[in-house]
């Protein structure tokens, strides 16, 4: 089935925040006989290139999933390749400062090596005043993990139980103030979350799609948003 869109819908009709769970990379690699990791390496080039489409078609909010906190089951030569082309993403402030782009990551970022986490607080500082769209990394991010330290906090501030409740909780996030993805696209075929934005994602729209990552393109997104547009967002209501 063509899963591609020349354009996108009218701007009124778009999401305001998109997911987007970046999957099949090391299918792509091994179809062509190459090792995962120049999977990787292409998937990572056409992060820039759909964050950009983003960007011109009026989306405010674009989080992406880099790296769940599952991934470190992977052979250490992968998971050094994944964290390499994250360390050469977020070095690359040219790009966010030419961009107008804001730049967050979503995730524990204490276990990372310190030169990578150096480079988060650098990315996050340095295009904390940008407007044009804001992006967020998951990287070394899985859902239930979120929630529990934002338990945690809750706790540790000394918030008493009647206090408790979804906003109070969503405030402790990592997500804290943005809002909840209207729409979680996942490429590769695979139909499933897997631990990616558990609590925001409790009314988004999913979308499932056969194409690999690294052949994914602005008209595979154009697609993705006119399927969006032709949802029924209901929210428990009629
Ligand atoms: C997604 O591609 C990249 C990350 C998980 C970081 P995969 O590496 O999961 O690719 P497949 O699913 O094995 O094809
Ligand atoms: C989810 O993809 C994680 C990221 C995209 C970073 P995986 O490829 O790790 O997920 P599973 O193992 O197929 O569920
Ligand atoms: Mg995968």
């Amino acid at each position: 089935m063509k899963e591609t869109e020349s354009r996108p819908p009218e701007r009124e009709q778009l999401p305001r925040h998109i997911g987007i769970i970046m999957d099949g990379n090391g299918r792509w690699a091994k179809a062509r006989g190459l090792p995962r990791e120049m999977g990787h390496k292409a998937g990572s080039k056409v992060v820039g290139e759909i964050i950009r489409h983003c960007k011109k078609i009026g989306i405010s909010y674009v989080t992406i999933y880099a790296f769940s906190t599952e991934n470190w089951k992977r052979p250490q030569k992968e998971v050094d390749a994944l964290l390499d082309l994250l360390r050469q993403y977020l070095s690359n402030m040219e790009e966010y400062q030419k961009e107008n782009a804001r730049l967050r990551v979503l995730g524990e970022v204490d276990p990372l090596p310190a030169d990578l986490r150096e480079s988060i607080r650098r990315a996050e500082r340095e295009s904390a005043g940008n407007t044009a769209i804001t992006v967020n990394i998951a990287l070394n991010y899985g859902g239930r993990g979120e929630i529990v330290q934002g338990v945690k906090r809750l706790l540790a501030e000394g918030i008493p139980p009647e206090e408790i409740t979804e906003e109070t909780l969503s405030q402790r996030l990592y997500t804290a103030g943005m809002p909840d993805p209207d729409l979680i696209i996942r490429p590769s075929g695979e139909c499933r979350l897997s631990n990616f934005l558990l609590w925001q994602s409790a009314y988004s729209e999913l979308l499932f799609m056969d194409v690999l990552w690294p052949d994914f393109t602005p008209e595979h997104l154009n697609y993705a948003l006119h399927q969006y547009a032709r949802r029924d967002r209901r929210f428990g209501g009629v």
